[in-house]
C-alpha cells in the first residue's frame, strides 16, 4: 500500500518536566509555528463567534480549530477551494486544524448512523439523506487547506462494544496535499484498556505526524477519564504531539498537560461566554446573576484584556441580556484566559516550575473559593 509520508510537521520539544509526562515545543506547521502546549479556540463556520481573526492575533492564539462537517455544507468545498482555501477565505494567516465532521453530526443530530461506508445522517439544512465518507471528509478538509486535518472516526461511546470501523487507511489513501498538510489519527476505544492499546498500536503503524485522543469528553468519571489519557500518553510516541479533543476546562488543561498532552480544543469558552458567563481563576462567574449588579471590578482583576481593562463586572451584568456585544466582550476575556492559562504552563515547563505552577493552580481553583 502507498503511503503519503508526512513532511510538514516539526515537533521540537525545547523541555520536559523531570516529575510529570508535560512538555513545551515548538509545532512547526506550514502556516505557523505554534507553541505547545496549546488550546485552540473553536470556529465552526469560518469564525469563532464573537471574535475577528485580528482580536485572536492580538490574544496571541496561534492556531484555530475548524470544522468539516458545517464547512463543507455552506460555503462548501468548492467556494473555499475557488478563494484559495479557508486561511485566505477568512483572512487567519496563522495555523488551522480542521475536525473531520464525523463527531459533530453524531453529536449534533441524533439521527446520524455509522456504516462501513461512513457516517449516514440527514441534512439539517434541507430534508435530503446525507453520506459523510473518509474520502468526502478528506476531499473537504483538502478544499479547506488546514495545516492539520483529522481522519474521520468512528467515536467509540464509552458503553459501546464489540468491534468497530476505523477508516484511518481510507483517509490516508484520499489525501492529495501531503506536502502541505497534515492528517492526524484518532485514538478511540472508550473506557477499555486493551482496546486502547490495540487502537494506538495500529495508528503507529501508518505514516503520521501526530496523534490525537478522542471519545473522552463526553461526561465519563474524571478517574477513568485520568486513566485512558494516562495510558495513552504512556504508548503513544514521545517525539509526536499529542492531541486531546473537545477538553478545555482549565483544571483539566492542567491535569492533562501533566499527563503529557500538547493540544486542546473545546467550545466551552466561547460558548458559555454567549450564555453570559466569564471565566476566572477560582472558576466562571455568571455575569447575569443579580449579585454582579453593583460589583465594580471587571472580572478578573489582574486580567490585561481590553474587556477588563475598560468594563466592570456591574456593566457587563446590565448589558448581558440586552446587547450582543456582551458576548463579544466575555468572549475576549475567555479567550484572553485561556490563552493566559497555556502560556503560563508553558512558561512553568520551561523554567522546571510546572509541579509548584500545578500546586499554586489547584489552591486558587479549588480552596481559595471566593
Ligand atoms: N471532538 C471531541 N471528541 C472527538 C472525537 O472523539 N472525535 C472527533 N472527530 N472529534 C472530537
Ligand atoms: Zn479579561
Amino acid at each position: 500500500m502507498e503511503t503519503h509520508a508526512n513532511k510538514c510537521l516539526q515537533f521540537n520539544i525545547i523541555k520536559e518536566c523531570s516529575v510529570s509526562k508535560a512538555r513545551t515545543s515548538f509545532m512547526v506547521l506550514p502556516h505557523y509555528t505554534v507553541k505547545t502546549p496549546v488550546f485552540m479556540p473553536v470556529g465552526t463556520q469560518g469564525t469563532l463567534k464573537g471574535l475577528l481573526p485580528e482580536q485572536l492575533e492580538a490574544l496571541d492564539c496561534h492556531i484555530i480549530l475548524g470544522n468539516t462537517y458545517h464547512l463543507g455544507t455552506r460555503p462548501g468545498p468548492e467556494l473555499i477551494k475557488k478563494a484559495g482555501g479557508l486561511h485566505k477565505f477568512m483572512g487567519w494567516n496563522r495555523a488551522l486544524l480542521t475536525d473531520s465532521g464525523g463527531f459533530q453530526m453524531v453529536s449534533l443530530l441524533s439521527l446520524a448512523e455509522i456504516t462501513e461506508e461512513g457516517v449516514k445522517f440527514e441534512s439539517p439544512y434541507g430534508g435530503s439523506n446525507c453520506m459523510l465518507s473518509p474520502e468526502e471528509s478528506i476531499h473537504i478538509q483538502n478544499a479547506i487547506g488546514a495545516d492539520i486535518m483529522m481522519q474521520l472516526d468512528d467515536v467509540v461511546k464509552t458503553t459501546t462494544t464489540g468491534p468497530r470501523i476505523n477508516w484511518v487507511d481510507r483517509c490516508i489513501e484520499a489525501h492529495q496535499n501531503p506536502e502541505t498538510q497534515n492528517i492526524f489519527p484518532i485514538v478511540q476505544g472508550g473506557l477499555d484498556n486493551e482496546l486502547r492499546i490495540k487502537c494506538i498500536k495500529a495508528l503507529m503503524e501508518r505514516d503520521v505526524n501526530g496523534f490525537a485522543i478522542g471519545g473522552l469528553s463526553g461526561g465519563e468519571a474524571k478517574t477513568s477519564f485520568w486513566r485512558i489519557v494516562n495510558l495513552c500518553t504512556d504508548y503513544l510516541p514521545k517525539d509526536n504531539p499529542r492531541y486531546l479533543m473537545g477538553v478545555g476546562f482549565a483544571s483539566d488543561l492542567v491535569v492533562c498537560v501533566a499527563l503529557g498532552i500538547d493540544m486542546f480544543d473545546c467550545v466551552f469558552p466561547t460558548r458559555t461566554a454567549r450564555f453570559g458567563c466569564g471565566l476566572t481563576e477560582s472558576g466562571q462567574i455568571n455575569l447575569k446573576k443579580q449579585a454582579y449588579q453593583c460589583d465594580y471590578r471587571p472580572i478578573e482583576e489582574h486580567c490585561d484584556c481590553s474587556t477588563c481593562q475598560r468594563y466592570t463586572r456591574a456593566y457587563l451584568h446590565s448589558i448581558v441580556t440586552v446587547d450582543t456585544v456582551a458576548c463579544h466582550l466575555l468572549t475576549v476575556h475567555n479567550i484572553s484566559f485561556q490563552m493566559r492559562l497555556m502560556k503560563s504552563i508553558q512558561k512553568s515547563i520551561e523554567e522546571d516550575e510546572f509541579p509548584e505552577f500545578v500546586r499554586d493552580f489547584m489552591r486558587k481553583c479549588f480552596v481559595n473559593k471566593e
